[in-house]
């Protein structure tokens, strides 16, 4: 499954010399899963050369930032990676529901840039991929290949991203500014739901030997930097959480999916805490929970199918959440008649209201799924529920003025504010839930059928063998041998030597 991202040995010397070159003449050092994991053991030259370094800037020190622990100037380092608790007063229920902060990540302020890192390496350091002669494409529904273009920009090569033209101007614009070219943007009809599209753009682009294609869809390196990278943030986060109240359970694992990358975290909690793994979807789109299509706008959590990467198998439950209230509520989150209704008639503290800065919308999606999974498994005070805040609410202010006219036309005022409040947050019940049974999984898992052997040709065992655990389980060796081919390209270029590191 070599061209799946699987690679654990140097496939091309020449590639990976030529690399070398480029990364000593542009001074790249590549960080380790292990230093992401773990930043403190980034070694304390290129840690003091960070702090001139801006975390948005185009320079290839940034891939040091690319993990959960940046503080809150995004310029060093935090023991615990940010995170927010959610208190009862907001989401009526007992549990802990703890969101890790995305917008923390360097140049695209989400966390995505991780998984393009993580599908990047493999290539990279295995001379698969020549950052001197090919294109890297990056398709998605957004921020991954922003995090793609970014990444391609700061090695010197040349990025390209897909993505539907109907994802938000905000992402766009971002995107004009970093591509070499603005034709490296390739819009492809439609929106969040419409990957097929988008793996038909790369069918395209695919044919030619120049460009390589980084599927985050069917890229291992984007399952195993969340299970390895995310799964450890939120472990470190849990333990700090459970200090010193000793009942603390860690009850679910919640994540909107749109690759099913960061879902992978799920598996590294379910292994160490026994959480349970909940995928979540859009009700407009439910794909996994009833073999639905249709439309949708919660940006980034692309469908109509089952990633290849999800390990479907070890969900344990599926909930589907309405872009009307995530559109409803980002509104009230976000404008200044929503922000008075929550102070004035709900008593929410100015507080938590400044946090919900950090909120985009797959966030408030990942926050009420997290509130029905609570709710479902009647979870209390000893319980906590984790799931990311994947990007902020700065890269969605174009869809305020969008939401408005759509769902209070034009005009929010207290009245369409509390109609907004109860029915997308009081009203969070336990519907489209499903808890997943074994022949519910086998269902969800044959679905992918049609995508991956029908239409994307991988042959039927490579299909099959992601059924079994130890598959998944199996995967994480490959981490220490990129960590060792990362370490022989950074010797070989010389680049950290160097910078003393
Ligand atoms: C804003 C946002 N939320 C959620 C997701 C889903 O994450 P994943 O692709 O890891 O499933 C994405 C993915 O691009 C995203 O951009």
């Amino acid at each position: 499954m070599a061209r799946l991202g699987l690679e654990r040995s140097v496939v091309d010397a020449e590639v990976l010399k030529r690399t070398a070159g480029r990364f000593r003449q542009a001074g790249v050092v590549l960080p380790t899963v292990a230093q992401l994991k773990n930043p403190a053991t980034i070694p304390a030259p290129i840690q003091e050369k960070l702090r001139t370094v801006e975390p948005d800037a185009s320079d290839s020190l940034n891939l040091f930032r690319v993990h959960w622990f940046n503080d809150a100037s995004r310029k060093g380092l935090a023991d615990i990676p940010a995170f927010v608790e959610l208190p009862e007063q907001l989401t009526g229920v007992k549990a802990r529901i703890v969101l890790l902060l995305g917008n923390r990540f360097p140049m695209i302020r989400a966390h995505k840039v991780l998984a393009a890192y993580g599908c990047l390496i493999p290539r990279i350091a295995s001379g698969k991929f020549d950052p001197t002669r090919h294109r890297a494409i990056w398709p998605s529904t957004g921020n991954y290949c922003r995090g793609g273009v970014a990444i391609s920009r700061i090695l010197g090569c040349r990025g390209v991203a897909v993505l539907p033209e109907n994802m938000s101007s905000e992402r766009f614009e971002w995107l004009g500014k970093w591509v070499a070219d603005p034709a490296d943007i390739i819009r492809t009809p439609g929106s969040e739901s419409n990957v097929k599209e988008i793996y038909d753009a790369c069918a395209v682009l695919g044919r030619d030997p120049a460009n390589i294609i980084f599927n985050q869809f069917c890229e291992f390196g984007n399952y195993l930097i969340h299970r390895t990278c995310t799964g450890t943030a939120m472990e470190r986060v849990f333990d700090h959480l459970a200090k010193g109240r000793a009942n603390t359970r860690l009850a679910a694992y919640v994540s909107a999916s749109g690759s099913a990358g960061t879902l992978a975290a799920g598996d590294h909690l379910k292994q160490k805490f026994g959480a349970r793994i909940v995928a979540v979807e859009a009700l407009e789109c439910p794909t996994l929970l009833y073999n639905g299509f249709g439309e949708h706008n919660i940006q980034g959590i692309g469908d109509k199918h089952v990633p290849f990467i999800h390990n479907v198998m070890n969900t344990d439950l599926v909930a589907a959440v309405s872009d009307r209230a995530t559109d409803t509520l980002f509104v009230l989150f976000n404008t200044a008649e929503g922000r008075k209704y929550l102070i004035e008639r709900c008593g929410l503290g100015a507080d938590l209201i400044g946090m919900f800065s950090n909120f985009g919308l797959s966030s408030l999606c990942n926050m009420l799924a997290a509130i029905k999974t609570a709710k479902y498994y009647d979870l209390g005070q000893d319980d906590v529920v984790m799931s990311v805040a994947t990007d902020g609410a700065d890269l969605y202010a174009s869809e305020i003025r969008r939401a408005t006219a759509r769902y209070f036309g034009n005009r929010l005022d207290a009245v369409s504010a509390g109609e907004a409040w109860g029915r997308s947050m009081l009203a969070t019940t336990t519907d489209h839930m499903l808890e997943l049974n074994h022949y519910d999984r086998k269902r969800i898992f044959n679905l992918g059928y049609f995508t991956w052997v029908e239409q994307q040709g991988v042959p039927l065992d490579e299909f099959n063998v992601r059924a079994d655990q130890s598959f998944w389980d199996g995967l994480l060796e490959l981490v220490p041998a990129w960590d060792t081919m990362i370490a022989d390209v950074n010797a070989q270029s010389g680049a950290a030597v160097a910078l003393n590191a």
